[in-house]
């Protein structure tokens, strides 16, 4: 049985044949006519715990341009107000007969309990869990990358070696901080972290990284700055930055995005809040990719899908029982 449960789960070959086959379905979202028939017949669950936009939408469009089903189950307004459990809604779910469980959680290893308790028969994706990861956020991020600095038809596997991705912001509750890390020391980038030291996480030492304090010392050697936003919904009240000195320090405005390479790109997995950790006319510059990163999810997920769910039984994204 396939998942996608982490990007540490990742091989090179599994993270490049993700990305190849994405370059195939954007190439299917600039047709007239953007769907194919390969999941035609088959029901994937977006079954979302948390809140989203551009993840749960994106999966939807993916599941829809593959001619699968779409059942779209939301927390808010279930029963899982009135205080139904992760393993009964699961068990609902698959009386429904799901093919594949796209779920977000608040709880950093509830995809993972998914995947392993039996409960559900169907692949599970990770659409993002508590602190711990968020695959696809990565997957589509190296994708833009790949597009942006290299050319979409790069070498295998070397696409982005050797290049120098600076990630900013609130580390220490990002799970895209932390796929992203994985994933591209994997693809043989050099990743950068920068934060104020009160959001870098305890252990960061052995992650394949580098951490820094200073944003200006590091964007000049940047190829692409990845910008974060700080996530006060999982802090204490006690522990939030002031805005205007998280800013000061952390935020990329226009002066500073002057300091980083011609070449050099913007990136945020949004939301994005305007004005702190990133000011109005850098969002809005050509150098920023966020909306092209959400075109890019739509192409990623569909690969996901179409790998898990109706692609090479021999090519696999990830095997959560041989790696866990
Ligand atoms: N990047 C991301 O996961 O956005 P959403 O929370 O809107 O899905």
């Amino acid at each position: 049985k396939r998942h996608l449960i982490s990007a540490a789960d990742l091989t090179r070959d599994d993270a490049v044949q993700i990305l190849d086959t994405a370059e195939e379905m954007a190439r299917v979202a600039d047709r007239p006519i953007k769907k194919l028939p390969t999941l035609r017949g088959r029901t994937v669950v977006n079954l979302f715990f948390e809140d989203s936009t551009r993840t749960r939408i994106s999966f939807e469009a993916a599941a829809k341009r593959l001619s699968a089903d779409v059942i779209n189950f939301s927390a808010k307004g279930s029963s899982v107000s009135k205080g139904e459990s992760l393993k009964d809604t699961a068990l609902t779910l698959e009386a429904m007969g799901a093919d594949a469980v796209v779920i977000r959680h608040g709880a950093s290893g509830a995809p993972y309990r998914l995947a392993t308790s039996g409960w559900i028969d169907g692949a599970v994706v990770n659409a993002g869990d508590g602190t711990h990861e968020h695959p696809t956020q990565a997957l589509l991020d190296a994708f833009t990358m790949r597009r942006r600095l290299v050319g979409a038809d790069a070498g295998l596997g070397k696409d982005l070696e050797g290049r120098r991705i600076t990630i900013v912001g609130d580390i220490l509750h990002s799970r895209v901080a932390r796929s992203n890390v994985h994933l591209l020391t994997t693809l043989g980038a050099h990743v950068t972290l920068v934060a104020p030291p009160t959001l870098v996480p305890v252990g960061v030492e052995a992650w394949p990284c580098e951490v820094s304090y200073s944003l200006d010392k590091v964007l000049p050697e940047s190829d692409a700055v990845m910008m974060l936003r700080v996530q006060r919904e999982r802090m204490n009240a006690a522990y939030f930055p002031t805005e205007r000195e998280y800013s000061r320090r952390y935020g990329l405005d226009g002066s500073r995005m002057a300091k980083m390479p011609g070449h050099a790109i913007v990136m945020h997995p949004g939301p994005m809040v305007r004005g702190m950790e990133i000011t109005a006319d850098v969002a809005d510059s050509d150098r920023c990719t966020v909306v092209e990163q959400v075109a890019n999810g739509v192409s990623i997920r569909m690969a996901v899908l179409y790998l898990l769910l109706g692609g090479n039984e021999s090519a696999t994204p990830a095997r959560t029982e041989e790696n866990k």
